[in-house]
């Protein structure tokens, strides 16, 4: 039998993309963990610390019916018994999300330490829709030689286009066609393009809308090899994000 775990870290409010993640982690090692714990480090906003939706045993149920071995859903106490040693995201975590939700990045990189210290995993696998967690994860796991290999899984996406969140539960159906903005911009290939989509929908709040370059998460120039559109923005008092890649030259 396999030593190795690969491991999938949540807040719970499983849904489909969620669940590719575990399928990709079955594909990795028989032995897979996922975790889930509301990380109350990473919500710089109490109110959607408090309206994060949590179901325990539909989550467990889902999970192990897509192929988790093992549900992790570790109290306060358990994944900070003593005092927090805090992880600093640096000059990446304070852009465009980190500008936008100030200290979160720190909150989930504590968090992610905490969970490998106990889980020790081989494998820990991530969401692309996360773009800049993704991304500030893996710099963190090679400047510090952290043994766990970072797996990432493409974004799921409803079929008319609206990447899969947990926040999306929030949205009513009216909201949740107006989010479909979100899509569209990302799809024009441009800056240019997705502010004046999203411009065009007054029921959109912009936090951003960028072009970075994939490699180092500043932003695109002309010569940008791998280019992503970042998107993010507000909905009826939910936040949305989503990123696309955009073409490379
Ligand atoms: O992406 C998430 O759900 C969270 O940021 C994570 C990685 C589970 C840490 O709390």
């Amino acid at each position: 039998m396999s030593d190795e775990i690969a491991f999938v870290p949540t807040m719970g409010a499983l849904h489909a993309g969620h669940l590719e993640l575990i399928k990709r982690a079955r594909e990795l090692s028989p032995e897979v963990v996922v975790s889930i714990f509301v990380n109350p480090l990473q919500f710089e906003n109490p109110d959607d610390l408090a309206k994060y939706p949590r179901d325990l045993p539909a989550d467990t149920q889902k999970a192990l019916a897509a192929g988790a071995t093992k549900v992790w859903a570790p109290l306060y106490e358990e994944v900070y018994p003593r005092e927090i040693e805090k992880i600093f995201a640096g000059p990446i975590g304070e852009l465009f999300e980190g500008r936008h939700r100030v200290g979160h990045f720190d909150g989930m990189l504590t968090v992610v330490h905490r969970l490998f210290e106990v889980v020790k995993p081989t494998y820990a696998i991530f969401g692309e829709k996360d773009f800049q967690q993704l991304f500030i994860v893996k710099k963190w796991v090679i400047e510090n030689n952290v043994p766990v290999q970072i797996i990432s899984v493409p974004t799921v996406r409803d079929k008319d286009g609206l990447a899969l969140s947990s926040r999306n539960v929030r949205l009513s159906e009216a909201d949740r066609k107006i989010a479909l903005v979100i899509n569209r911009a990302l799809s024009t290939g441009s800056r240019e393009g997705m502010l004046s989509t999203l411009a065009a929908e007054s029921n959109f709040q912009l936090d951003y809308a960028e072009v970075i370059d994939e490699q180092s998460f500043g932003l695109a120039v002309q010569d940008t090899k791998f280019k992503r559109g970042i998107v993010a923005g507000w909905i009826n008092g939910v936040r949305l994000l989503d990123n696309m890649a955009m073409g490379s030259n």
